[in-house]
């Protein structure tokens, strides 16, 4: 203690005891350089293209390894493909888009009544059949996996050559909007009874003719199986459980040469937005006042934003083809954008930013 008493001491003394200097006078101010000018500060140089291309270069390294490791997936023209959840929006884009582009596929929409069956079959599209389909239900399951592969059986070209099944499109999926300490259990369990369990009933029921044929396998996600945000969080969740099984399936099914992808679609135009908010399970959401931050007047006009700058189902449908038929079929897709911004933009953030700053941007 003593010994730093002194110093300190002298420091004050020598403070009190100097006055303080004198003010420069403008003579003495040395003058300041003159900036450069603003487009000479910013020029780009060649070494500055020379680092960006060398950046693109690497980041593109996994992918372009990936590529050339890969052994192009089987292609079919011809077969069965089945997309659930077919009666609206994504699942009946997809499907009808499948059976137009590629009329050698026998494409079942799987739908849970008989008005959407038969506004399947208005369309008039002979390769485009309606079936019965409650992804939540083994019974349901199981009798159109038996409709399917007879029918498939009677267009073989020889009665003990069926065609094949070779696709299957898990699209059936709801959601719910509440935040978690008011989300019913019962509508949460219904969230992943649709968007997880029937995924993984109706895959394990066609798994084996995928297997023997090496079909493919898409499964649609959303950009919020990436990311998660308030309000939606038990959708998120399932939608998060959708992709690791599509991660775990793509892994356990390589050395059969079947393809896993997962579209991750924005914002894209569908009754299921509508339906989200019928289907509100908390009474006291979204007028619920201890969670006021949820439901301020900016959170409501993007979602109102989001809605009217939705995409077309086209925007998914294109993704579809393209994991079903390309020989190099991405394992992600992310489509669409949410309230302008790309989904590629949230998928890659959320792989890379810190979360709190993920939340900040989010949660804003
Ligand atoms: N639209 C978007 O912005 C968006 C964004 C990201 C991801 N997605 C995903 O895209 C998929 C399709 O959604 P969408 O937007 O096209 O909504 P949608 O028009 O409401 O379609 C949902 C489909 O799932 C069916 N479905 C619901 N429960 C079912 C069950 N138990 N068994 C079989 N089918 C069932 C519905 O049939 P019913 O008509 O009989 O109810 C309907 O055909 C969903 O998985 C959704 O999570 C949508």
């Amino acid at each position: 203690m003593g010994e730093s008493a002194t110093p300190v001491k002298a420091v004050h003394e020598a403070a009190s005891s100097s006055a303080p200097p004198p003010p420069p006078t403008s003579a003495q101010i040395p003058p300041r350089p003159a900036s450069k000018p603003v487009g000479e500060l910013y020029r780009i140089r060649p070494w500055h293209t020379v680092i960006v291309l060398t950046l693109a270069l690497l980041l593109d390294l996994p992918f372009l390894i990936d590529r050339l490791a890969l052994s192009p997936y089987t292609s079919h023209t011809t077969g069965g493909v089945l997309v659930t959840g077919a009666s609206t929006g994504i699942g009946r884009d997809s499907a009808i888009t499948l059976a137009t582009k590629e009329p050698g596929l026998i494409v079942y929409a799987g739908v849970r009544n008989l008005r959407d069956a038969k506004a399947i079959t208005a369309l008039h599209l002979p390769n485009l059949l309606p079936v019965t389909l409650d992804v939540t239900k083994d019974n349901s399951v199981q009798a159109a996996r038996r409709t399917i592969l007879k029918d498939l059986a009677s267009r073989g070209p020889e009665p003990d050559n069926p065609l094949p099944f070779v696709g299957l499109v898990n699209n059936a999926g709801v959601t719910g909007m509440a935040p978690l300490e008011h989300h019913a259990l019962p509508e949460v369990e219904k969230i992943f009874a649709v968007n997880v369990f029937g995924l993984l009933r109706v895959t394990q029921a066609f798994l084996p003719e995928i297997r023997k044929h090496q079909g493919r396998i898409i499964n649609i996600s959303s950009v919020l199986g990436a990311l998660t945000v308030s309000s939606f969080a038990a959708y998120s969740a399932s939608k998060h459980a959708m992709e690791s099984l599509s991660d775990g399936l793509r892994r356990e099914l390589r050395p059969f040469g079947v393809s896993v992808s997962v579209i991750q679609p924005g914002f894209v135009a569908s009754p299921i937005h509508a339906k989200a908010e019928t289907a509100a399970p908390s009474p006291s959401f979204p007028a619920s006042t201890d969670y006021p931050h949820l439901s301020t007047p900016a959170k409501r006009a993007h979602l109102v934003r989001c809605r009217a700058h939705a995409a077309s189902p086209r925007s998914t449908s294109a993704a579809v083809a393209d994991a079903l038929l390309q020989p190099f079929p991405r394992t992600r897709y992310p489509v669409a954008a949410v309230d302008r911004v790309p989904a590629v933009v949230f998928t890659l953030a959320a792989a890379i930013l810190p979360d709190r700053v993920m939340d900040s941007w989010l949660e804003a």
